[in-house]
């Protein structure tokens, strides 16, 4: 039976002459019988999907933090974006079409979107400096069905005209192959493409080292985008032939280098004088003396004696003189009669030879390219030049590129390199911050067009939001005891409740009081300035002190992580709802995540995206009339590292501060940034030195660090966020 608003829904679409939606189509019509299908547990229908029958709602969206390097940019007509979250629940925000931010913006507009998922490999991906990235540890079914949802709403957000292409290795491609055939058609399929992989040992002797990984390319109908790439040949298969074609035609003759040449009996020339001349002047033309091996190239002052010496040999035009050697004769001209020597030899001891270009059309073997490189410490980025091969192929300039498994962000700087608009989702911290960190810095990066160039532009603006599962329904089925536990172990906090001045605690952390605020006694009371500064009077300390709250994000009424008052500083560690909501989901795990560490990652994967563990910062605003300087005393960074080493704690964790010198107390706009290389210049200079780094940092940490602010008139808010090396970040405010 369809209900009322259906019938609506599916006579509006009829009467506007749009498809009708996929989740009613299944409810009118019977399935065809599929010719095949790929059977395994936990496959539920695209119907289920689509009505959110499966548990997943469409996310809510937070605008986090916006760069705008030309002035404000107005939130609603964004053109790039970056989003921190789970892509499943983002991307059913996105095929509802209802929020504010996107609404009519991307759901049917989507030219191309690009995805290169975990492989389900069974490993866990590390950054480059140990730090964790992301996990490829769901495998078998729950890993095609984890895939398949998001290939399903991939399908509906794409433009009629669109193009999915999904990237994958020989673990699990196959199947993925199957899939994408039920999700697209296999009639919508256009490419498999092979590509390289990174060159790692397979462990075994007993089977061949894998050399190529995929990608399954499909569209939604046939009007899609295609422009054929061209690659360069190798030297090679680069020839000097002869331009004639069958049949006689008219006029025969051609005048080359003042000879007047005939093609044999039933052929021609196959190109014309005027096409003849302009490739005679660009090298594509030549002529050959055949009795002596003398060259003649076109040259513009004539008989040249020095044109040898002009050419090279070298560089980007050395395919157009490849067979010259020491011992070849190489003359540039324009009258070949010119040259005493061969004023009068017969024009049939001479040939007209033609070059083929350099350049030929690619097939679906892409090993020509790199498919992996390591410019960002991110682990598996892909290459730039695979993603311009990918986005020149299927898009046009100004097309809408979305990746929804961006990782360090590659498909987003490239796309943005290539003037396409572009969106980035990802639900890992540290890919969120590295994604952030390649845009701000792509001024200095190499140009997609001529690898040895520096790109030399600013990134167009962009905004950064979070996608937020909505408030869940069973989060007060939580026995308070898992959730002590489960905090307790993720922020390191030695539980051992005591009193002071009358006020319950709940244990230590850094030798310092914790509470962790528990919403179920609080009777509807959440943390708000009144209640902090009511706390510290109570709390009275004459030395100053730090504080730990640890609280649900609904709870907490502020937006930086810590606040200063009578002598002490609050430090706020926000649980995510999701994360509460998954805590009751997930009671067998008693509240301890990081003891097992397939549990903590089935948690994480979860809950669509990491727990932030904000370092701790201790820092003031300096200032000399309106000049302004930060000071930063002290930074400790809590990121679980695989090298326990000490110079990634303190300030040698510090990957960069961003500055807002007018926050508008909503979300964060780039006004300054500070990344390691230019607040530490020595990990420049010290190179590989780590005894000399590690000398600085321990001085630095000593003596703590200094940022010129530049002018900020008194009245002013500024917002700071300082981000450690594992995408941890600390968000605090001064009002000057
Ligand atoms: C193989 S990496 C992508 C690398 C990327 N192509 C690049 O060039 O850097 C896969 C990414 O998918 C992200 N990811 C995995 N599951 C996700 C999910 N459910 N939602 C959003 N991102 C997810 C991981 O955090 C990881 O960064």
């Amino acid at each position: 039976m369809l209900s009322e608003e259906q019938r609506r829904q599916i006579i509006t679409a009829l009467s506007e002459g749009k498809a009708i939606p996929q989740e009613l189509q299944s409810l009118l019509f019977h399935d065809p019988a599929k010719e095949f299908e790929l059977v395994y547990r936990n496959k539920i229908s695209e119907e289920a999907l689509l009505a959110n029958r499966d548990g997943v709602l469409p996310a809510a969206l937070q605008v986090d933090r916006v760069y705008a390097p030309d002035g404000e940019v107005e939130l609603e007509s964004w053109k790039n974006l970056i989003v921190f979250g789970d892509n499943l629940s983002f991307l059913k925000s996105v095929y509802r079409n209802q929020h504010p931010l996107i609404k009519d913006r991307i759901k049917g507009r989507v030219k191309l979107i690009y995805i290169d998922p975990p492989f389900a490999t069974g490993e866990r991906y590390d950054a480059n400096k140990g730090q964790r990235a992301y996990s490829a540890r769901r495998v078998g079914s729950d890993f095609i069905e984890f895939l398949r949802r998001r290939l399903v709403l991939a399908r509906e957000i794409l433009a009629e005209d669109g193009v999915m292409v999904v990237r994958n290795a020989y673990n699990y491609g196959h199947y993925v192959k199957i899939i994408l055939d039920e999700i697209f058609s296999i009639d919508r399929f256009i490419n498999e493409i092979i590509i390289n992989r990174k060159r790692k040992s397979m462990g075994s002797l007993k089977k061949y080292e894998v050399a190529y990984e995929y990608l399954y390319v499909y569209s939604r109908s046939d009007r899609y985008f295609f422009e054929n790439q061209l690659a360069k040949k190798p030297l090679s298969r680069i020839k000097w032939t002869s331009f004639l074609s069958q049949e006689e035609r008219n006029p025969r003759e051609r005048r080359v280098l003042g000879l007047t040449f005939l093609p044999p009996a039933g052929q021609h020339f196959s190109l014309n004088q005027a096409k003849t001349e302009q490739l005679l002047k660009e090298h594509y033309l030549r002529v050959k003396h055949k009795p002596s091996g003398a060259i003649f190239y076109y040259s513009q002052s004539g008989n040249d004696d020095a044109f040898y010496k002009t050419i090279s040999t070298k560089g980007v035009n050395k395919f157009k003189y490849q067979d010259i050697t020491t011992q070849t004769e190489v003359f540039g001209v324009r009258e070949i009669r010119e040259i005493p020597r061969f004023k009068t030899a017969p024009v049939e001891e001479f040939k007209i030879e033609y070059l083929t270009r350099d350049e030929e059309k690619i097939t679906n073997d892409w090993r020509d390219i790199p498919s992996y490189t390591d410019t960002s410490g991110y682990p598996t980025e892909n290459s730039e030049q695979l993603l311009a091969r990918v986005i020149r192929s299927f898009t046009k300039e100004g097309d809408l590129i979305m990746d929804f498994f961006a990782g360090s962000g590659t498909t987003a700087v490239v796309a943005e390199k290539l003037n396409r608009q572009w969106i980035a989702v990802d639900m890992g911290k540290l890919a969120y911050f590295t994604m952030q960190k390649r845009l701000l810095q792509i001024y200095d990066s190499k140009d997609a067009q001529n690898r040895n160039k520096k790109f030399r532009r600013k990134a167009r603006s962009f905004l950064t939001c979070r996608a937020l599962s909505p408030p869940p329904d069973n989060r007060l089925k939580l026995d308070p005891q898992v959730y002590r536990q489960f905090v307790s172990t993720v922020f390191n906090i030695t539980l051992q409740p005591f009193r002071w001045n009358g006020i319950e605690f709940d244990g230590k952390l850094d030798d310092s009081p914790a509470l962790i605020f528990d919403d179920t006694k609080s009777a509807g009371q959440s943390i708000d300035i009144p209640y902090l500064r009511d706390l510290s009077k109570k709390l009275q300390s004459n030395s100053p002190a730090a504080i730990y709250i640890i609280v649900p994000e609904l709870y907490l009424e502020m937006d930086s992580d810590s606040f200063h008052s009578d002598g002490i500083t609050f430090y706020f560690f926000k649980i995510p709802d999701q994360i509460l909501t998954q805590l009751g989901a997930f009671p067998s795990q008693n509240g301890q995540p990081n003891q097992n560490r397939k549990k903590n990652h089935d948690f994480e994967e979860a809950i669509g995206f990491h727990l932030n563990l904000p370092p701790q910062v201790k820092s003031k605003i300096e200032s000399e009339g309106t000049a302004r300087r930060l000071f930063i005393k002290s930074f400790k960074s809590r990121g679980r590292h695989a090298q326990k080493k000490q110079v990634w704690c303190g300030l040698g964790a510090l990957s960069a501060v961003f500055i807002d010198r007018d926050y508008n107390g909503r979300w964060f706009t780039f006004d300054l940034t500070f990344f390691a290389e230019e607040l530490f210049p020595f990990l420049k200079t010290a190179g590989k030195n780590r005894e000399e780094i590690n000398k600085r940092f321990a001085e630095l940490n000593d003596s703590g660090l200094q940022i010129e602010l530049g002018d900020i008139p008194s009245g002013k808010t500024v917002g700071i966020i300082y981000t450690d090396i594992h995408g941890n970040f600390f968000r605090e405010q001064f009002t000057l």
